[in-house]
């Protein structure tokens, strides 16, 4: 069993300097263009009601506010909050950036046109418990947006994570079959799209296995 405050402390810790990796802060213009195509494609026209879980310092829930979207995070680490609404404000933008679990946001009856969840499950106790929930927050005909894979870059190395984290389910990341396989029966239809490939989203080239799941309620 994870000890839930350390998760927390772990991400309070590296907010302040998340951005610094290039797919995080999405600081080169090239990178930046390259999430706003790539989500841009999978979103229903603005202005869309989007559920960002786990945003992080938000830069996709921010990417998306540009685009005209109605855009709520929630994220279980303070600091990451504080951060995406200094953010937010420097830009100019719009968004409700809210203290709470993915696996229940704070978001009391509110239904949404997409729930959107970049990196996250890998870190979740309960991952299928929560793609259930993000299910229950969509409205019918609403989008289940997944940005996941597996991680395995050489060099890649960064703080050691939470003690007992290798005994998450999906612990190191999640490959594209086995999330389809827990996704499809809670879903109408679903796809997959391999991201490995654009280099431009990762700020460079990438050997492990990076893709979307697409879904729809
Ligand atoms: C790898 S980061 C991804 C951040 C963001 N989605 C992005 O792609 O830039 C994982 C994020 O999930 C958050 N997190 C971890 N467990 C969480 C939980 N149970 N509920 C909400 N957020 C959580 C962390 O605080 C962190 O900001």
């Amino acid at each position: 069993m994870i000890d839930r405050s350390a998760i927390v402390d772990y991400w309070d810790a590296a907010a302040p300097s998340f951005d610094d990796a290039p797919d995080h802060g999405l600081r080169a213009e090239r990178t930046r263009a390259a999430w706003a195509r790539t989500i841009g494609a999978w979103m229903p026209p603005a202005p869309a009601a989007v559920l960002d879980v786990g945003c992080g310092t938000g830069s996709l829930s921010l990417l998306l506010a540009a685009a005209g979207h109605r855009v709520t995070g929630v994220d279980l680490a303070p600091r990451m909050i504080e951060e995406a609404g200094r953010k937010a404000a420097a830009a100019g933008l719009s968004g409700r950036f809210l203290v709470g679990d993915a696996a229940g946001p704070p978001t009391g009856g509110e239904l949404f046109d997409v729930v959107l969840a970049r990196h996250l499950l890998w870190t979740l106790p309960d991952p299928g418990a929560a793609l259930g929930a993000w299910v229950a927050r969509l409205r019918p005909g609403g989008r289940l947006l997944l940005v996941e894979g597996r991680w395995g870059e050489a060099g890649q190395s960064g703080p050691p994570y939470v003690a007992g984290a290798e005994s998450l389910p999906w612990s190191g990341g999640v490959g594209a079959d086995q999330l389809a396989a827990a996704v499809r029966p809670l879903v109408a239809g679903l796809r997959i799209e391999r991201l490995g490939a654009d280099a431009d989203l990762w700020g460079g080239p990438v050997h492990d296995e990076r893709y979307a799941l697409i879904a729809r309620v």
